[in-house]
């Protein structure tokens, strides 16, 4: 893909010599995956756009809104593979808004929730690049709803964090672990796979039970999701043994036992002692 080409020619000014203005930048959450949990701004602007960069986390069945003619740049990022790094990306935008073409940018789940829309949001307003944003379901709220884990269910939880698992390269997992682990609270990690053993190392050494309901779901509102629960001791062990790989959300705290109750085939989560359980 030759970038440089997208990029036209500096914007011509006008009779009186001033700069025509630069495009505008839509900032589009693409929600968790499946289309049909789309907001309808985003259905309209995915119609309407000319020129799209979207990320990984963005599914095909999403992209299908978007007009045939519509041009469409794979920025994407992977955990271990950068197509693009992200000052790339938002060098891109802002050249590309400067030389007067608008564009949308697609990011899996909401923008500004572990989306680094926030970053690209700065850059924009730095460079006096008009944006909006149109937020998306995150991975987190459509988790909760597919697999049936109701995440502030007040017999369980007061509050809900959302947390990353994942730090910037090269500062390791420094959490507020305390914080992470109090009573009556759910926890979600995202980008936390990877992590998994020393997330639920820390979460136990700092107070919790290991017997507290823990659940993993991976490719959540896919047709290939899976949820697998267990206790917060035994999650490693069941992560390795069915395989799971991102994106995968961690969830911890009683609210992942409710799940038994609303979906029919979901085993109930026992003790570490006992058998483990995995639903597909
Ligand atoms: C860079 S973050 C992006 C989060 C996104 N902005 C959001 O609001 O959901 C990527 C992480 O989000 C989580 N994630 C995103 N989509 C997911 C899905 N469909 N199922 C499970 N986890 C998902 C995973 O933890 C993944 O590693």
């Amino acid at each position: 893909m030759n970038l440089v080409n997208l990029i036209t020619p500096a914007r011509t000014a006008d009779a009186d010599g001033c700069a025509a203005p630069p495009g505008t930048v839509t900032l589009v959450g693409a929600g968790p995956g499946d289309p049909d949990l789309l907001t309808v701004k985003a259905v309209k602007a995915l119609q309407a756009a000319r020129l799209v960069l979207y990320d990984h986390l963005v599914s095909p069945a999403v992209l299908e809104h978007l007009s045939p003619d519509a041009e469409r740049i794979y920025v994407g990022k992977e955990s271990s593979r950068h197509t693009l790094p992200q000052a790339s990306i938002i060098e891109l935008m802002v050249q590309l808004a400067r030389s007067g073409r608008s564009l949308l940018r697609l990011k899996g789940g909401d923008g500004y929730i572990f989306g680094r829309g926030g970053e690209e949001a700065q850059a924009l307003a730095a460079e006096g690049i008009p944006f909006t944003v149109v937020p998306g379901l995150t991975a987190a709220q459509g988790a909760a709803a597919s697999v049936g884990i109701p995440l502030t269910h007040r017999d369980h939880a007061c509050s809900l964090v959302l947390a990353t698992g994942h730090l910037r390269d090269g500062q390791g997992l420094d959490m507020d672990w305390a914080m992470l682990a109090r009573p009556r609270q759910t926890v979600v990690l995202y980008m936390g796979v990877n992590n998994l053993p020393e997330i639920c190392r820390q979460l136990i050494a700092h107070g919790l039970s290991p017997q507290t309901p823990a659940a993993l779901v991976e490719k959540a509102t896919l047709p290939d999701e899976r949820c697998i629960t267990g206790t917060l001791a035994e999650l490693p062990a069941l992560a390795l043994r069915h395989q799971v790989r991102p994106p995968a959300l961690i969830m911890v705290g009683g609210v992942v036992s409710v799940r038994a109750q609303l979906v029919p085939s979901a085993p109930p989560v026992t003790a570490a002692a006992a058998p483990v359980h995995a639903v597909a």
